[in-house]
């Protein structure tokens, strides 16, 4: 098998979409193995995930930069070091700075909690998206694993993974049922593009 593909992960949250990746790469045969986590919040869960498996982590808030542009040039400091070939955003809740995505143009993946292009764009975050999903009457949902552009959510869609929409269900429960389809995916997508590289 060729060298094992470098991955960069960015998520601002929790990070079980991040300990899904983490997880997966720590099978000797899978593709990629993960060189960084970097949040934009010090002290969210996806740091102390990425200690709990070993990868090194970097965190600085982007309230301590002049602007977008500033603070992506610091991350970007911080990625120059760790030589990613990829990079992952589990739950990054920045918007990337068109410098910034064309530094790693077609290199960034993305996991979006529905079945884009729907249900997509500005502000289609967290419940939002599953509120909207409910009120349209959807009868599935899903998650999405998308190359990141200078769009929100616009990028070549790399995988998908479709979830049934249930009666009754709340955005809470529909959620969920993303959430762990999200995690399937994610690993699937990123296998599949590390392999085809
Ligand atoms: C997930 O709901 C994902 O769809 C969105 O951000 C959330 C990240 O959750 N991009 P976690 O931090 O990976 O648990």
């Amino acid at each position: 098998m060729s060298a094992r593909k470098r991955i960069a992960i960015l998520a601002s949250g929790g990070g079980s979409n991040a300990a899904a990746l983490m997880q997966a790469m720590r099978e000797p045969d899978f593709p990629a193995e993960a060189v960084l986590v970097f949040s934009n919040v010090p002290g969210a869960g996806v740091l102390q995930k990425a200690k709990d498996f070993g990868v090194p982590t970097w965190a600085f808030s982007h309230k301590a930069f002049a602007g977008r542009e500033a603070f992506d040039q610091a991350v970007l400091k911080v990625l120059a070091d760790a030589q990613p070939d990829y990079l992952c955003l589990a739950g990054y809740l920045r918007i990337l700075s068109p410098a910034f995505v064309r530094a790693y143009a077609g290199r960034i993946l993305n996991i979006h909690p529905a079945l884009l292009p729907k249900f997509g764009g500005p502000g289609m975050h967290g419940h939002h998206v599953h509120e909207a999903v409910l009120a349209a009457g959807e009868k599935e949902s899903g998650a999405t694993v998308h190359f990141v552009d200078e769009g929100v959510d616009s990028g070549a869609i790399v995988l998908q993974r479709r979830v049934p929409v249930l009666a009754g269900d709340t955005a809470g429960a529909l959620a969920a049922r993303v959430l762990g389809a999200e995690h399937q995916v994610y690993v699937e997508a990123l296998k599949k593009l590390c392999l085809q590289a």
